[in-house]
């Protein structure tokens, strides 16, 4: 039927020199406090300091005080934020009841989504939605295998309890450290996908339940938070390094992406995977087997070449999803809570995002060019 768009062609048009228009790339739609992604230089920085000087020792709860009270804690201050966070996972554990069948969803991030959907809209602190994200999460895990969930223990580490609640045994403290390393990276990253949902939500005036349902929509999408279960699955298909180059050739050939490459904004290296890679071998050499990590190294070798080859002019390197795949699994974590676990700890910057719109900014109401058919006086 002439005359009618074609839904494929609105998601990226073509300008007449050939470059790609749509996606708001390049658009400023904030000014924000929060982080900066400097994507030539491969720099982030999250609430004033460099990631690579924050992640070897923050954990949660430092980053939840720079992120949503601008500085980094003193000692009494961080016991707060971990009281607060546990009151928090207290407060969300007793609503399991609560859920519906929220928790047998067969896809993990629709689980979470219903599962936050179900809080009053009057839960709005960042440790009741902070809580209630682990508290979900780990929930679902358990119950996808048969298993009851496990109760919170409000005077526990965040990041040790959001791993203690997943896999019901006590938890070594060089998980725990390599999962805090995970979620002090993945905190915040500027105008994202998930982020820029939550703050349109919260640009209407509406609530920050409303706005953190929109935001886990946004973050199961393999484009965005939805690519480290494929990447392991990826690293599974492959099996040796020797098996690399033919079988990513021949998903480029098919006209599949390679998942964990490529980004919107780096031209360089993500420095979350230099941070993540790290993480995962600090966790070989205290004895937590990471069989992935030498395989994950050469493949990431071998995509990174053969998509240069094919993309000359634009760099495709790893992004952070690579080596969370890796970390996560060599951490413990199934391959399937991988997403729910990015929200565990992107939660923290979609709270601090929230607050900033509410406080700064304004209805978020961008335009669009109509390209449909020229009204007509008949039909
Ligand atoms: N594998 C193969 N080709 C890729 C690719 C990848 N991982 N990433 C980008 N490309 C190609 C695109 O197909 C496109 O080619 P074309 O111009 O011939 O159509 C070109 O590079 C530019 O890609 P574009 O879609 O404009 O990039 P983007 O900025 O919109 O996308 C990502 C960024 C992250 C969505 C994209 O790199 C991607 O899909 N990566 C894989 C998924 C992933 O790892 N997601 C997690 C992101 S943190």
């Amino acid at each position: 039927m002439e005359g009618i768009r074609d839904p494929q062609r609105r998601n990226v048009m073509a300008k007449p020199n050939g470059s790609k228009v749509g996606g708001l790339e390049g658009v400023v739609v904030a000014e924000t406090a929060l982080s900066e992604v400097d994507g030539e230089r491969g720099r982030l920085v999250i609430g004033g300091l460099e990631l690579e000087h924050l992640a070897p020792w923050a954990e949660v709860e430092d980053v939840a005080s720079l992120l949503w009270d601008a500085h980094v804690p003193d000692a009494s201050q961080k016991d707060a934020m971990r009281r607060a966070l546990g009151r928090g996972r207290a407060r969300a554990f007793a609503r399991l009841e609560s859920l519906g069948d929220a928790l047998s969803l067969g896809d993990p991030m629709d689980s979470l989504r219903a599962s936050l959907a179900h809080l009053p809209s009057s839960d709005t602190s960042g440790p009741d939605i902070a809580g209630a994200v682990a508290v979900f999460a780990a929930a679902r895990v358990r119950c996808s295998a048969g298993l009851p969930p496990v109760a919170p223990d409000p005077d526990a580490p965040h990041a040790a309890d959001y791993l203690h609640m997943l896999q019901g045994s006590p938890v070594s403290p060089a998980a725990a450290r390599g999962l805090d390393t995970y979620l002090v990276t993945v905190a915040d990253h500027g105008m994202n996908a998930s982020t820029f949902a939550a703050r349109v939500v919260t640009s209407t005036g509406s609530d920050e339940v409303s706005a953190v349902v929109a935001a886990v929509g946004a973050l199961k999408g393999p484009l965005h938070g939805g690519a480290p279960g494929p990447v392991l699955d990826m690293l599974d298909a492959i099996g040796a390094s020797d098996r690399a180059a033919a079988w990513l050739e021949n998903e480029l050939s098919s006209g599949r992406r390679i998942m964990g490459m490529g980004h919107r904004i780096y031209r360089v290296r993500d420095p979350r995977a230099e941070v993540l890679e790290q993480a995962a071998r600090r966790l070989e050499s205290e004895g937590r087997a990471s069989p992935r990590l030498a395989l994950a190294r050469s493949v990431e070798r071998t995509a990174e070449e053969l998509l240069a080859r094919r993309h000359p002019e634009r760099a495709l390197r790893a992004n952070v999803e690579f080596y969370t795949a890796v970390l996560l699994e060599a951490i413990g974590i199934p391959r399937t809570a991988f997403s729910p676990t990015f929200a565990v700890g992107r939660v923290i910057g979609w709270h601090a995002h929230i607050e900033e719109q509410r406080r700064t900014g304004r209805l978020i109401r961008p335009s669009s060019i109509y390209v449909g058919p020229t009204p007509t006086a008949t039909l």
